[in-house]
């Protein structure tokens, strides 16, 4: 049987550890499969998925900065894809469309609550930072019954915009930093780009609640700059986004494959190796 081929799309793409977790799934679950990284910059990706799909290709991941275009591109949605306006999957369909699905807040939901144990119902959560990265986790969050949600942002026309796009969803308002003084969060979210620069937003001191954590989308080698912040702060658990990466890509693979992988061991190889 011809093998079928999938891959991610980003720019950059290097370093990316998408290869290597849907070879992993492929291999414990035992599909034939072929996953690689393709280097796409926005302006050639509308041609490069044109191509890809036209060769045989089954699905795509797309990531920084093609999420939007993706979305753009996708034929049919789901439901939560068409609320966060970005895709993170791409598949083939039977009848030939490209259906776009956002697998990133599902990912973000399962690895707090399931791998972390960091509870959502009845939390305040307090989302830093209003791009992409934040549309894409709002309402998912506000799913969970948590008891509000704030974001916070440096454009505060940014967050009051984003927070105006779903309060019909829950409780969900929009501020500047500066604005969080004197406030308390139980669970905070680093959806900034800052980690990739390592600079940390400007944080009032006192936002944490006792008991309460946070969690930073980006993920390094190394602890990023809002984990240890969060280890300052005496969070319960102060932990980076690997896991949501790996818990994202399963849902991808499930809707390619039919079948979901098991994503613990997978998170504790990827755990394993990059403390090593
Ligand atoms: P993404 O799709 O990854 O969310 P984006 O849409 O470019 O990327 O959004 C980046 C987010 O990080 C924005 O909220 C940005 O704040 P502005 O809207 O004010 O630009 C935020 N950001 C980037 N660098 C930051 C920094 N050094 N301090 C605080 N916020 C930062």
């Amino acid at each position: 049987m011809p093998i079928d081929h999938y891959a991610v799309f980003g720019h950059p793409i290097k370093h990316s550890k998408s290869p290597r977790i849907h070879s992993l799934f492929a291999e414990q679950t035992g599909q034939n499969l072929q996953y690689n990284a393709q280097d796409v910059p926005a302006e050639q990706f509308a041609a490069a998925v044109a191509a890809f799909f036209a060769d045989g290709g089954k699905g795509l991941n797309c990531t920084i900065p093609l999420k939007e275009l993706a979305w753009a591109y996708a034929e049919v949605k789901t439901e939560r894809a068409q609320l966060s306006k970005a895709v993170n999957t791409l598949a083939l369909q039977a009848d030939g469309s490209v259906l776009g699905d956002n697998t990133d807040g599902i990912g973000l939901v399962t690895d707090l609550v399931h791998n972390h144990g960091i509870a959502l119902t009845a939390r305040r959560v307090l989302v830093l930072g209003a791009g992409g990265a934040s549309r894409g986790i709002i309402a998912p969050l506000l799913e969970q019954s948590v008891h509000s949600i704030t974001i916070a942002n440096r454009t505060v026309d940014k967050s009051m915009q984003l927070a105006a796009e779903f309060a019909h969803k829950g409780a969900v308002t929009g501020c500047g930093f500066s604005e969080l003084a004197g406030q308390t969060f139980d669970l905070i979210i680093n959806a900034t780009a800052s980690s990739l620069t390592a600079e940390l937003p400007p944080l009032p001191a006192g936002l944490l609640a006792a008991q309460g954590s946070c969690y930073d989308l980006a993920y390094g080698n190394d602890k990023t700059v809002f984990v240890r912040w969060g280890e300052d702060q005496h969070a319960h658990k102060s932990v980076d986004g690997l896991g949501m990466l790996v818990e994202q890509a399963a849902v991808a693979f499930a809707l390619w494959r039919g079948v979901h992988p098991d994503t613990q061991a997978v998170i504790t190889l990827l755990n394993a190796e990059r403390v090593g």
